[in-house]
């Protein structure tokens, strides 16, 4: 493991059946201990720790060189692998040690402003900023270990599946993601940009048209969008697509890739991974990605509650408003009202406009719900909850796009803050029926749920252009794990005029449609397969794999929330005359 020229072993990959062998080892000093006369030496490299012990048995000059030795200096060490008389069972390699008869100075540090033993008390600023030095620690090493060994399971598998793995430009035109594209001047083009793909969709649809069958790319996106801790600007699809397939036959490869990446990586067996619609999904959870870890479904309430004498519950329904319950179990008496306020001012972030809550006690309910519904209200709502007494009832009554949203994240936020769910499981299922289009209020129009290219399922694409578009179903599947949506595809339009009709329902007027996606629809004209696929979102698998909640625990070299790259520096201003030759002008610089 890890041998070259010189190297005979990994530090930790010392054993006791290595002792009496001669050793050459070459790694950073991960800590040392200078007893005046003895030194021990923890030596550390890619494969883990080992301890290099500096007495009376080595010469005194080098007993005198191991004592200048400082944190993180690099070294090379000859010696030999003995048993040790003490172990240390905290170690690995605890049951040798090494005895060297050498030790060459290979480079020097002075202090360094954390070391990997003690990165984790650093503020996560500095340790991006000297991300070289973090990476030095075994957590985030092994978190790259995982994400290498997911990437080549990934590779055989679509490989052994006939799937060609085949590039895409970087450099290209916008493509319709939702998100904001970054852009690129061109020097030769002036006044023209290129845009880097937020995914390859079009080209992978085009690599159809062109009879490759199937194809498949580990490749990164980039998307300028608000980040969050599971949001990267630039991050890694293993992006899927292929022919003559129906959303049956997506699925089940897509289980494929899914299982070989946790097999490769954890040799973890993911068990049958259920299925749900859109429609259920929002009913049951109040999110399209939902953690089913836990149970602590919402129950609809609405019909129950929809003759409420009191104006914020009936008041709301009869306006078209949802009821929405969820009975936090046993969780009355550890319920401060500051710990409902916060759940109350949580739901608000959503556009809820408030939460009603009651403690069930074994005789009456106390709390706002207890005075606002009638006992008849009370015992049916009780019931449809499963109330029993010392559980806490919640209630969400509102505008159903606010109240999902509110009673849905703050399902997913209990099920943390409260450890509803076993840490290190993994709890899969496919989204899927996902409707065609959202009616975008602010701009006033229909917005794709998944992208424009995705088909309606049979059947539904006679409803295109007769005002019924919000009824129309999609052909799209979600995959998603613990509440994170790792996946997602769909079954494309292969037919021009559909294709065109979703356009137009978009809003984009035929004239746009050409001069964005023209070539597209021209392709499809071209003799275009029945084609569909999927992408994943790598990093967010290797988040599930690692155990992490962090995206940028799992990139070697990631950016903040804000976007930037604080080793490099990026972004970074650059000279006027750079500019002048991109034929770019710095607004920003003027005013
Ligand atoms: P979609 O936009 O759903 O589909 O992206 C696929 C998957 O990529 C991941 N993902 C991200 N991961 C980290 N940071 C981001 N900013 C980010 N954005 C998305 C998610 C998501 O499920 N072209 C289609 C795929 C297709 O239709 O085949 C697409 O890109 O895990």
């Amino acid at each position: 493991m890890l041998k070259n020229a010189k190297r005979t072993h990994g530090c930790g990959t010392l054993r006791a059946e290595n002792a009496s062998q001669a050793t050459v080892l070459q790694g950073w000093v991960h800590a040392y201990r200078d007893l005046g006369g003895v030194v021990f030496l923890t030596l550390r490299d890619r494969t883990g720790l080992c301890q290099v012990t500096v007495d009376e048995r080595s010469s005194a000059e080098l007993r005198e060189q191991a004592g200048r030795l400082r944190q993180e200096y690099v070294v090379e060490v000859e010696g030999t692998i003995l048993e040790r008389i003490k172990p240390n069972k905290k170690m690995a390699t605890g049951m040798t040690e090494v005895i060297p008869t050498r030790i060459t100075l290979l480079s020097t540090t002075p202090p360094l402003p954390f070391s990997s033993d003690s990165a984790s008390d650093a503020h996560e600023d500095t340790r991006l900023k000297y991300r070289y030095l973090d990476l030095r620690r075994s957590s985030l090493q092994n978190n790259l270990i995982i994400r290498h060994k997911a990437a080549q399971t990934v590779r055989r598998y679509l490989d052994g599946e006939d799937f060609l793995e085949i590039e895409t430009p970087v450099l290209t035109k916008a493509t319709p993601e939702g998100a904001r594209d970054y852009l690129v001047p061109s020097r030769v083009h002036p006044g023209q940009w290129y845009a880097l793909p937020q995914s390859p969709q079009i080209f992978k649809q085009i690599l159809m048209i062109s009879g490759l069958d199937r194809y498949f790319q580990i490749v990164r996106c980039f998307r300028d969008e608000d980040l969050r801790a599971d949001r990267q600007p630039e991050f890694t699809q293993i992006d899927i697509e292929m022919s003559f397939c129906s959303q049956e036959v997506v699925l089940e490869l897509s289980e494929g890739v899914l299982r070989s990446m946790w097999k490769g990586a954890l040799d973890y067996d993911i068990p049958e991974i259920p299925r749900i619609t859109y429609h259920e999904s929002m009913t049951r959870f109040g999110v399209d990605a939902p953690d089913t870890r836990f149970g602590m479904e919402h129950v609809t309430l609405t019909d129950m509650l929809s003759n409420s004498d009191s104006k914020i519950v009936g008041g709301a329904i009869s306006q078209g408003g949802i009821a929405k319950g969820m009975n936090v179990k046993a969780a009355a008496s550890t319920s401060s009202r500051k710990v409902l306020d916060g759940w109350t001012e949580f739901v608000r972030r959503y556009g809820m406009g408030g939460l009603m809550w009651a403690k069930v006690g074994d005789d009456a309910w106390t709390g706002p719900m207890s005075k606002l519904l009638s006992q008849e209200e009370q015992s049916s709502v009780g019931e449809a909850l499963g109330s029993e007494p010392g559980d806490l009832l919640l209630l969400g009554v509102g505008a159903a796009k606010a109240v999902h949203a509110g009673m849905g994240r703050l399902r997913a936020h209990l099920g943390k803050e409260l450890g509803l769910w076993e840490p290190g499981t993994f709890s899969f299922c496919w989204v899927l029926d996902f409707p065609g289009f959202e009616w975008d209020e602010e701009a006033e129009r229909f917005v794709a749920l998944h992208h424009p290219f995705t088909a309606p399922k049979e059947g539904h694409e006679d409803l295109l252009g007769t005002g019924r578009e919000a009824e129309i179903l999609s052909d799209a599947h979600d995959l998603v794990c613990n509440g994170y949506e790792i996946a997602g595809g769909s079954i494309r339009i292969h037919n021009p005029d559909v294709q065109e009709k979703v356009f137009s329902t978009l809003g984009f007027s035929s004239e746009e449609a050409t001069k964005k996606f023209g070539f597209l629809v021209e392709a499809l004209r071209n003799g275009a397969p029945p084609h569909g696929g999927i992408a994943f979102g790598f990093d967010r698998c290797i988040m599930l794999l690692c155990g992490t909640e962090n995206i940028r625990d799992v990139i070697a070299f990631p950016k903040t929330t804000k976007a930037q790259c604080l080793m490099s520096e990026a972004p970074s201003s650059v000279s006027a005359d750079q500019l002048q030759e991109l034929h770019v002008e710095n607004t920003r610089q003027k005013s």
